[in-house]
């Protein structure tokens, strides 16, 4: 079986369900409401498709993005084009610099592929490296406020002659490593053709008070807040149900 990430097509059909627009509306108003910077520059870790960076383009934004998967990125190259203000980098969220330091940094779908602790710490000083001062950093989902082991989600997209059937499962691997491993599977129907795509990646599980914990130990950035439901009217209180939560911080 393939690996999605060399197959981009299918991916981006199967996370096509979220509203980009939307999303953009919401780091916007992220900082209105939290920056002391203005923003002209946003950058993506783990950007793969980067998704999000037409609507910023087309806002009047200068996007980076970085991805380990070449095919992610070159998927992502093809959506620019002549005056496209970006630069699109191979390269780890482990440990990476840019050359411009941009205003905003957000990632995606809890894309924090970090292993161990000194990934964590490694991960955040690329990204204070990487960020101006008064500038945010937008995590989505990158925080377990719930149990992973035995979490499992499936959804249905379909795109033209194409119908991709995605499946999440996420297992604990060390309770004390706190190491989890997620599957990503795409079961795909185009035309005739059958063909099924995964994706296997080991993450070391953050939980929201280690989290906290965190923050408070770094000198370089200060926590904002978490909110629910990509809603900054919706704080998280730790009893309601917790769907795609979001968190930033901001660098000091
Ligand atoms: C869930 S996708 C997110 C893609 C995109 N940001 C989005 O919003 O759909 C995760 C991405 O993380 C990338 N990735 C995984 N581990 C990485 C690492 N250690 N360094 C850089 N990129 C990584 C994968 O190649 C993939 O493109």
């Amino acid at each position: 079986m393939s690996d999605i990430y060399k197959n981009p097509k299918y991916y981006d059909i199967a996370f096509s369900w979220r509203d980009i627009p939307l999303e953009t509306d919401v780091f916007e108003e992220s900082m209105r409401r939290y920056s002391r910077i203005p923003v002209r520059h946003v950058f993506e870790p783990a950007c793969g498709n980067s998704p999000h960076m037409g609507e910023f383009i087309k806002r009047g934004y200068k996007y980076t993005g970085i991805d380990k998967s070449r095919a992610m990125l070159d998927y992502a190259r093809k959506k620019t084009g002549p005056g496209f203000c970006a630069e699109l980098i191979c390269a780890d969220i482990s440990g990476f610099a840019i050359k411009n330091k941009a205003d905003f940094a957000y990632i995606m779908l809890g894309s924090l592929y970090i292993k161990s602790e000194e990934e964590l710490v490694s991960h955040f000083d690329s990204v204070s490296g990487a960020l101006k001062k008064g500038g945010l950093y937008f995590l989505d989902w990158c925080v377990q406020f719930d149990c992973p082991d035995g979490k499992i989600q499936s959804w249905k997209k379909r795109s033209g002659n194409c119908r991709v059937k995605a499946t999440y499962s996420c297992e604990i691997i060390n309770k004390i490593s706190q190491t989890i491993g997620e599957t990503l599977r795409l079961d795909v129907t185009e035309g005739v053709k059958q063909k099924t795509f995964v994706n296997h990646s080991v993450k070391k599980a953050i939980y929201p008070q280690e989290f906290l914990n965190f923050m408070a130990g770094r000198r370089d950035f200060e926590f904002i807040g978490w909110w629910n439901n990509w809603n900054l009217e919706e704080p998280l209180t730790g009893s309601e149900k917790i769907v795609r939560p979001i968190i930033i911080i901001r660098k000091i």
